[in-house]
């Protein structure tokens, strides 16, 4: 998978993308993440990349010519599945849009920053918008990150084990059960029994009483709709 993304902070990506799976993802050759500066396209002597609404209100609109120079200049190289904007009035994402966003070969994000992004980026390039949650953020760059995240440990060889993204929270429509290692008695709280009993049957139905129960106590919405 080809992931590039296109912000005016690049340098905010510099640690979140350089450590822990998403690295070891990069240097397996499974993904290649490219951070492009929106400000390099800008026209102006002084590289802006934003300016006053036009009918007045408060805060700046990302300008549309620099993201239109940026996203043509990656369409003239690479073919998008997706073209993703970030932003707050998105389709909020969840396990599913991850599951489907992670069999893409090629994506684009774009984060938007200020009051938002010139309305006409919206309709002549994107493909989504996604909102990461119902709050909003400085910007679209944490959002590009956590999508990113949640997308690349779905892709297969990228976890060790393969099989524990499928065990992931979510990913079967269960939150999951929880989980132990040694200590077996940490101070005077034990760890199950059934889990020290090596019964493979039994342990396997007790996890999975306890992911309903987890789910039926904390987020019994998941239980109602067929949205996983
Ligand atoms: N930009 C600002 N807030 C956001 C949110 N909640 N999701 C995605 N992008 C954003």
């Amino acid at each position: 998978m080809r992931i590039d993304i296109l912000s005016i902070f690049p340098e905010m990506f510099e640690g979140p993308f350089h450590h822990s799976i998403i690295k070891r993802a990069m240097e397996k050759g499974l993904v290649e993440i490219q951070i492009h500066n929106i400000r390099d396209y800008a026209l102006s002597k002084h590289k802006n990349v934003d300016d006053y609404p036009y009918g007045g209100g408060s805060g700046m609109v990302m300008m549309a010519e620099p993201i239109a120079m940026a996203i043509d200049d990656l369409k003239s190289k690479f073919t998008y599945d997706a073209i993703i904007f970030l932003t707050p009035d998105g389709e909020v994402f969840n396990q599913k849009t991850a599951n489907h966003f992670s069999s893409f070969k090629n994506l684009l994000l774009l984060c938007g920053h200020y009051k938002g992004i010139d309305e006409r980026i919206r309709e002549k390039y994107i493909t989504h918008e996604i909102s990461i949650g119902d709050y909003v953020l400085s910007g679209g760059e944490l959002a590009a990150m956590i999508l990113t995240d949640a997308l690349i440990r779905l892709i297969p060889g990228v976890l060790g084990d393969e099989t524990s993204a499928l065990s992931d929270s979510f990913q079967d429509g269960f939150l999951s059960p929880p989980v132990y290692t040694r200590p077996s008695d940490f101070k005077g709280m034990k760890v199950p029994d059934i889990l020290l009993s090596g019964n493979e049957k039994l342990i396997a139905e007790w996890k999975f009483q306890q992911a309903i129960e987890r789910t039926r106590s904390r987020r019994p919405d998941l239980l109602q709709k067929d949205d996983i």
